[in-house]
């Protein structure tokens, strides 16, 4: 979606994966110091997007939306203001059915309504969901080009990020009408669900692009499902399949180590990079279960992974530079992103060893201009 926004993908915290509907306001203003306070924020991490069960009904005149009065007595302007306040951006949820998914009211025919007071309240992002779509009898498209449409007539910039769960195949066709869209079911904190999301994603890789990407779900680093090498995996693979950087844990309580896995910046970097394109799979091993993901950077780098989905450990993973689009004679320079480590000049090829089970190397590959 040509908005102005979206140029690279959307960084931030989200409020789901670790709360659910268990949110109210002191959360997410804590959530808004603890982001400054790891710097996260520094790193990139600009958003704080509040997901479902903010909203509790709508007036009964005038039709406004009304925040759970539990939840946020302050009513979100005011939330609004302190997330700005903090140097940060602010989101919201909504949801292109009659209710969301966990039964608040949702925006179907409520659309300039909604968007004008999100404006009103200075709200930067919508993620709009898409359940209890059924008595609408509109399609999905026309759904979500509604609150498109009512986004754009507020004059505020606000970052759309359609959650339609990737049913219609949305990379196909939705780059006019949102920056980013699911690709995928909701992930769940496993190795398992993780593998899947970023496995479908891949599909859809020659779809994503500046202002419009693929998103196979937010992040589970922190939320202690998996170990911490599979955590790096998680934030390897969705850094290089540009896909959003959403924090899904508590950042109040968030362990030295997961800090560390999410505010790497050479990795970051990666998703982060201008050119926007997509890394995605260029080579499967069957036989040891391993993997080579690769992708451009503008600067004439590739990223690469070497992936060993295993239980095992691999011993080796040969990366061919013919693989990559040079030829066997070209030499390049090799660095580790996770290590922040040179490693040297090679010609024709790199092999990776001793990659551990369900682990990954992230390398940048430049070439040597002879
Ligand atoms: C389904 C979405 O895919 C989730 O990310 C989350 O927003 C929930 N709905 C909220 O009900």
């Amino acid at each position: 979606l040509d908005n102005g926004l979206g140029k690279t993908p959307q960084m931030g915290w989200n409020s789901w994966n670790h709360f659910g509907c268990n949110i109210n306001e002191t959360v997410i203003r804590q959530t808004a110091d603890a982001l400054i306070a790891t710097g996260l924020a520094k790193a990139g991490y600009n958003y704080i997007n509040v997901d479902d069960c903010w909203a509790s009904s709508r007036d009964p005149q005038t039709k406004f939306i009304i925040p759970d009065p539990n939840g946020f007595p302050s009513g979100m302007a005011s939330l609004a203001d302190y997330v700005h306040s903090r140097g940060l951006l602010f989101g919201l949820y909504s949801d292109a059915g009659i209710s969301t998914c966990a039964g608040r009211p949702g925006s179907y025919g409520y659309e300039e309504i909604d968007a004008h007071i999100y404006a009103q309240w200075k709200v930067d992002y919508l993620k709009y969901d898409n359940c209890n779509s059924k008595p609408t009898n509109k399609t999905i498209k026309e759904r979500y080009e509604r609150m498109r449409d009512a986004l754009n007539h507020t004059g505020r910039p606000i970052f759309y990020s359609a959650c339609e769960w990737g049913e219609m195949l949305p990379a196909l066709w939705f780059r006019s009408v949102a920056n980013s869209w699911r690709t995928t079911p909701d992930i769940i904190d496993t190795w398992l669900s993780m593998l899947f999301n970023i496995d479908i994603n891949d599909l859809f890789a020659d779809y994503a692009a500046p202002h419009g990407f693929n998103d196979p779900d937010m992040l589970e680093i922190g939320n202690g499902g998996m170990t911490l090498n599979e955590y790096r995996t998680h934030m390897s693979l969705w850094s290089i399949a540009k896909s959003p950087l959403l924090i899904g844990c508590d950042v109040r309580n968030i362990s030295k180590e997961s800090l560390e896995i999410l505010t790497n910046s050479e990795v970051i970097a990666v998703n982060q990079d201008p050119l926007g394109v997509q890394g995605k799979k260029i080579r499967i091993d069957l036989d040891h279960d391993t993997e080579i993901w690769a992708g451009p950077l503008v600067d004439g780098s590739k990223v690469v992974i070497t992936f060993n989905r295993a239980d095992n450990i691999a011993d080796k993973i040969l990366v061919l530079f013919t693989d990559l689009g040079w030829n066997s004679t070209t030499t390049v320079n090799i660095r580790d992103l996770w290590l922040h480590k040179d490693l040297g000049e090679f010609k024709g090829n790199y092999t990776a060893y001793n990659i551990e089970s369900h682990g990954v190397q992230m390398l940048k590959m430049t070439p040597v201009m002879l």
